[in-house]
């Protein structure tokens, strides 16, 4: 088949953990006879830096006129300034709301031969094989009024919360349909109904959702308990719905339980097949520019792309037994306690293209 992947590789290690990806993507459409063709557009602080704009028009364009989307990741201390005119996480949200794309999917699976990387203690980790669905595109990331002031002398500042029943539903919704190709069949919905009122009707549209699909179990959890049993009882959890500042906060955690957050990947989804496809970690400027940053999240995310937004299921799972196998064979990034022996961010992408080219 015909691709148009838009690259926006951003800050930090995004460029070169994108570039590692595009080795792979390549090899899969050289093995699989596709043709994939590329574009990169400006996304977060280099295009403040280039074009003075988070998210430049060029930039949607490049996007919208794609099949899919691979973003590296965006934002580092250079453009961390809280009074500047513009911050590469604007520009990531503009994106996310601009193509519509409502719900982040964010699978947490461990990886064999990883399991001493994780930071809980082994039985804890058994079961563990979880997805977060977070709503993206609304919540307290986006709602009116928030803004700065001053008030009685003193600087103010301050945000809103706020849950349309549609939203709530389209996502609780997309939630029960992961679910149903689960085996456990069973959505925790997350909430703080015994404070906000916004909560309060995710609660109860929530409810609603789940009585219409009666096949799958719908729990609700409390956010700060469902905290805590993220890493008590990580093995409970099957699929977790969760609205956008809470989902954001809790796939951080449920993410670090399989010892990396190098590894995991996520995918941004809407109405369309079109979707943007980026690691869970951010762009890591401590070691950017280094070539030891760890694709796999990257490369794993390509995975999600050829079968979400391509339909290219054996593709994706390609990749996916191969990063599994260059892990079995012992081969390690810095960040997975490779040590001496670490293998840097081109090096993990060759790897894993081999074992793409012998599948
Ligand atoms: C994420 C990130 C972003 C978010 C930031 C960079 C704006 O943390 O994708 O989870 O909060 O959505
Ligand atoms: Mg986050």
């Amino acid at each position: 088949m015909q691709a148009k992947i838009t690259t926006l590789p951003g800050d930090g290690i995004g460029p070169e953990i994108v570039s590692a990806t595009r080795l792979v993507l390549d090899t899969v459409a050289s093995t699989f006879d596709h043709q994939f063709t590329y574009r990169e557009a400006l996304l977060g602080g280099i295009a403040i830096d280039e074009t003075g704009n988070a998210f430049p028009d060029a930039t949607l364009e490049a996007c919208q006129q794609a099949d899919a989307i691979l973003l590296g990741a965006v934002g580092g201390p250079k453009w961390d300034d809280p009074n500047a005119a513009d911050r590469p996480e604007r520009g990531l949200l503009a994106m996310r709301k601009a193509l519509g794309l409502f719900a982040n999917i964010r699978p947490v699976k461990l990886f064999r031969g990883l399991e001493a990387a994780s930071p809980l203690k082994a039985e804890r980790l058994a079961n563990v094989d979880l997805l977060f669905v977070r709503e993206l595109t609304g919540g307290i990331y986006f709602g009116q009024p928030k803004g700065k002031d001053v008030v009685d002398g003193e600087r103010r500042g301050f945000d809103t919360m706020v849950y349309r029943e549609s939203e709530i539903r389209r996502i609780v919704s997309l939630a029960m349909e992961i679910a149903r190709k689960r085996p456990r069949k069973h959505v925790t919905s997350i909430d703080k109904a015994n404070v906000l009122a916004t909560m309060q009707v995710w609660r109860q549209v929530a409810t609603e959702v789940g009585a219409e699909n009666p096949d799958i179990t719908l729990v609700h959890q409390l956010v700060d308990s469902a905290a805590m049993r993220l890493v008590t009882n990580p093995g409970d959890f099957d699929v977790i719905v969760a609205g956008n500042m809470f989902g954001d906060i809790l796939s951080d955690e449920g993410a670090v339980l399989t010892g990396s957050l190098g590894l995991l990947p996520s995918a941004s989804l809407g109405e369309t097949k079109l979707g943007v496809y980026e690691p869970i970690h951010g762009s890591a400027p401590d070691i950017a520019g280094k070539g030891i940053a760890n694709p796999l999240g990257t490369i794993l995310s390509a995975a999600m792309l050829l079968r979400h937004s391509l339909d290219l299921d054996t593709e994706a799972l390609a990749i996916e037994a191969a990063v599994q196998q260059a892990l079995d064979d012992g081969l390690r990034t810095g960040d997975l306690g490779g040590g001496e022996k670490s293998l840097g961010t081109t090096a993990m992408g060759e790897a894993i293209c081999a074992r793409i080219k012998k599948h």
